[in-house]
């Protein structure tokens, strides 16, 4: 299956250079682009660069600092202070989440309870463990998914159109969380405080999205939508050709809902009405954005939508999403489909039900290839 899906994407004007090849080289450095950018590369090679987004005359990214928003607006930034003690506060907020969920499918909260110190450190710790000795890192280096923690250069590296700049490090966090010696030392202390502590947020967020869908607060979080947490910590190099190719290529988030935590270097962006528009780096503040599962389980009601990190020439950018995914490996034929609550004369139904293992399998082998994981399920 693996070896279709590439010659699918093999670009056409490239069969002098055999692209599987490639791959398998870069993959065997177990160095990730970091290890590229260590040795001094000056041109980004080929299995990078991103022929649907490469244009010569593209405009150059707005420097540092200068995220000023667009004529499409600002990502929203929502206020959680007072959300568990003040009742009226509380409705504000629900409307607020309301309308950030249905317009632009991201928004970015503050006061939300997760110590800005407990921020940085969690960053600082994705730094220490992609900037540690080669060789050590080496040893964590897998693409065998029954391996607790996984650090590997592009989790799709074999079967995307093309690579994307940058490393990573993942581990499921919750709800069977790893012992402390199976974690990388040099974050595990972190790993384990920050998961606990966006855990609870995630609670809370899946509170009010109930709440904003009209439903019990205890709605999703009993279909446990909250229940496993997966934490991917990126790595992105300053990269010499930027305009060649993406930190991260255009997709949406295969899960239920995403909290992401990034430093102050930016690169971004959300697609909104046909524009893309930067998500501003803000000290203490999280991203929450909604994946495509919350939008088929409410019936379309929220809003799972395309976003991307552009390379910089800038860096290292460090983020942290944390991804809230249903408890697959406890019950994977588990089926989710519309919320029948969700559903009326006037909202009919808009998709089948899946199981978790035929979704999972989908969004995989498809890639990130740009066509929504929803569209095949579509009634
Ligand atoms: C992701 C993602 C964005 C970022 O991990 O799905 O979109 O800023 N990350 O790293
Ligand atoms: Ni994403």
């Amino acid at each position: 299956m693996m070896a279709t899906s590439t010659v699918k994407f093999q670009a056409p004007s490239e069969t002098s250079y055999d692209r599987n090849t490639e791959l398998k080289a870069f993959d065997d450095t177990k160095s990730g682009v970091k290890g590229l950018v260590d040795a001094g590369v000056t041109k980004i090679p080929p299995i990078f660069i991103n022929h649907k987004h490469a244009q010569p005359h593209q405009k150059p990214y707005t420097q540092l600092g200068d995220f000023s928003g667009t004529k499409q607006g600002t990502i929203p930034v929502i206020d959680l202070d007072g959300v568990h003690r003040d009742a009226t506060k509380r409705r504000e907020i629900i409307g607020e989440v309301l309308e950030a969920c249905e317009k632009w499918g991201f928004f970015q909260i503050v006061n939300h309870g997760i110590p800005a110190c407990v921020l940085d450190e969690m960053i600082d710790g994705i730094r220490r463990f992609h900037e540690q000795d080669t060789e050590e890192k080496k040893k964590w280096y897998t693409r065998d998914v029954k391996r607790k923690v996984m650090f590997a250069s592009n989790f799709l590296l074999y079967t995307s159109p093309a690579a994307d700049w940058r490393d990573t490090i993942s581990c499921s966090m919750a709800p069977n969380p790893p012992d402390r010696d199976e974690l990388p030392e040099i974050c595990s202390d972190i790993m384990i405080d920050y998961s606990k502590q966006v855990m609870r947020l995630g609670d809370t967020v899946f509170e009010l999205i109930s709440e904003a869908l009209g439903l019990n607060p205890n709605h999703l979080k009993d279909m446990d939508c909250a229940k496993q947490l997966y934490l991917f910590g990126h790595y992105y190099p300053a990269c010499p050709e930027p305009e060649l190719t993406l930190g991260g290529r255009s997709h949406s988030d295969g899960n239920f809902l995403t909290i992401l935590l990034q430093d102050q270097i930016g690169g971004l962006q959300v697609h909104h009405e046909n524009q893309w528009v930067d998500v501003p780096p803000m000290r203490g503040a999280l991203v929450v954005n909604i994946g495509d599962l919350l939008q088929l389980v409410s019936n379309d009601k929220v809003k799972s939508v395309y976003h991307r990190v552009l390379a910089r020439d800038v860096g290292p950018r460090i983020s942290v999403a944390s991804f809230f995914l249903p408890f697959w490996r406890g019950n994977s034929s588990r089926v989710y489909g519309p919320i029948k609550e969700l559903i009326s004369e006037e909202s009919p139904q808009i998709y089948h039900e899946t199981s978790i293992k035929d979704y999972q399998s989908h969004y995989t082998s498809k890639g990130h290839d740009g066509v929504s994981s929803l569209l095949h399920l579509k009634l």
